[in-house]
């Protein structure tokens, strides 16, 4: 266990991860796995303790000194190396245009509103990379997106501060992942720096 995080947690928190770990342990093949891991997140958002829990959890803002965002780091599995992530972002956030590489993300929304938008990429024969919005989504509260590996996307906050539990394949920081500029490079990027917070 990463510093700073005290087990048990919630109970909604332990059952949570003691289910995934089962889905784990049953071999269930990916794209299915993320799809339990949808309900499964959806019934840990709607969870009362949790959502009072999440009264207190800070806003993840972005760090100059690391030059990264933030995201409240809840749990790493020490087998199967799933992680669960907090993004707290303040009204009008937003996120640059970027992937989460070969990583898995299962996007729950527990409390405010996102717009979602999805990107296509054509590589240029020059080798710059074009994107082109090719729809977007809104998010709402109890909401769960599933976004997959190399998914091109940005996030948008709404006019109020948004809450998301976030459960991930692998922690950031140990993967690529890129982000892609208007001039058609793409750079690549750390991820959220991971801040451990405790859900006991
Ligand atoms: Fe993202």
């Amino acid at each position: 266990m990463p510093d700073g995080m005290t087990r048990p947690m919630l109970p909604a928190v332990e059952k949570f991860i003691e289910d995934m770990r089962k889905v784990f342990a049953d071999g269930i093949p990916e794209p299915e796995r993320w799809e339990i891991c949808r309900e499964l997140l959806t019934e840990l958002i709607a969870d009362p303790d949790v959502k009072e829990h999440a009264k207190d959890w800070p806003v993840t803002g972005f760090n100059p000194k690391t030059d990264r965002v933030q995201n409240l780091l809840f749990y790493e599995d020490p087998d199967y190396g799933f992680v669960i992530n907090a993004l707290i972002k303040n009204p009008g956030g937003s996120a640059m245009v970027h992937d989460h590489g070969s990583a898995w993300t299962i996007y729950g929304v527990l409390s405010g509103e996102e717009r979602i938008v999805h990107f296509d990429a054509e590589e240029q024969s020059d080798g710059k990379i074009k994107t082109s919005e090719s729809h977007s989504e809104y998010c709402g509260p109890g909401q769960v997106d599933v976004v997959k590996p190399w998914l091109i996307h940005s996030e948008y906050a709404g006019d109020e501060k948004s809450i998301a539990v976030i459960v991930r394949s692998k922690r950031s920081g140990t993967f690529e992942q890129y982000r892609y500029l208007e001039d058609g490079s793409r750079v690549m990027i750390k991820g959220p720096e991971q801040v451990p917070y405790s859900l006991a």
